[in-house]
């Protein structure tokens, strides 16, 4: 596997790929991988001839008194990982490469970004889409691996691409969970045993709403209470958000049908989880 950081040799390694005739699938992460980046790294090598990693933590993307001076780190285990999963090019470039002095430019996508996980993470998804526009500029691929653990991301990219006309195919990866049902996250890294317990609440309420809704609950407003509840019985989480939503355009439901989605985002002690279920028409 090759490393790369310069952004000026990724995008000359990118267009020699492509003038033999050959695919690149991105799959953009902020490292620190565990078994979930791995799934989409497999998932990426399935459809394309060449995987390129990009690991870069992007500090547009954290607000201020977020997590980004703590942010998980682990350079060498993260290129063996990624090597030992046949990633062709690990591109890791600097904040100063990615944000040069004198950068000004922000790619947002309105409409989508300001509820849900924008409302307590304002600018977030300006980061976001600015950093995956770069990258998608950078590496020019002709696909893309996102997580659908963050199912407003992946609905945010997927409009920016579809927006700008931009020739590449966004593929959303299945959540990827421990054994016991947490989602895998780099943050979950944070939690201390007694958090890491109490934080299988929000997998645990998935699966009661989809027993719920298999039961025959259709009222989004009813299920979302007694979500919530549920969560909350579990004793000291905040519970930032329970929203029901069309998976698509991230309108709240009223009515539960194909496409609604369950999602949640609770701040375990101080590390903010989280997760989502389509409740039908998986
Ligand atoms: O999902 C992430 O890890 C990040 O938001 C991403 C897509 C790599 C952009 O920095």
């Amino acid at each position: 596997m090759e490393i790369i950081c310069s952004p000026g040799v990724m995008a000359a390694w990118a267009d020699k790929v492509r003038r033999e005739g050959r695919t690149i699938c991105l799959v953009p992460t902020m490292g620190f991988f565990h078994a979930g980046h791995l799934a989409l790294m497999r998932r990426a090598g399935e459809v394309a001839d060449e995987v390129v990693v990009s690991l870069f933590v992007n500090p547009m993307q954290f607000g201020v008194g977020e997590d980004l001076a703590r942010y998980p780190r682990a350079f060498e285990r993260d290129t063996e990982l990624a090597g030992a999963t046949g990633v062709a090019v690990l591109f890791a470039p600097t904040p100063e490469d990615v944000y040069p002095e004198g950068f000004r430019t922000t790619v947002s996508v309105s409409g989508l970004t300001e509820t849900l996980c924008g409302l307590s993470r304002p600018g977030h998804f300006d980061g976001v889409t600015t950093v995956v526009a770069k990258l998608f500029h950078m590496v020019k691929p002709h696909l893309a691996v996102f997580g659908a653990k963050d199912f407003q991301q992946l609905a945010v990219i997927r409009k920016m691409v579809a927006d700008l006309n931009w020739d590449v195919n966004i593929i959303g990866h299945p959540i990827v969970r421990e054994k016991d049902g947490l989602a895998m996250s780099s943050r979950n890294t944070y939690l201390s045993a007694a958090e890491r317990e109490k934080a299988l609440c929000l997998s645990r309420s998935l699966q009661l709403a989809r027993e719920r809704v298999a039961a025959g609950e259709k009222d989004a407003a009813r299920l979302r209470g007694e979500i919530r509840q549920y969560i909350t019985s579990n004793g000291d989480v905040d519970v930032d958000y329970v929203a029901i939503v069309d998976a698509e355009t991230l309108a709240s439901c009223d009515e539960i049908s194909d496409g609604s989605l369950l999602a949640l985002a609770v701040k375990i002690g101080r590390t903010r989880l989280i997760d989502n279920t389509l409740l039908a028409g998986a």
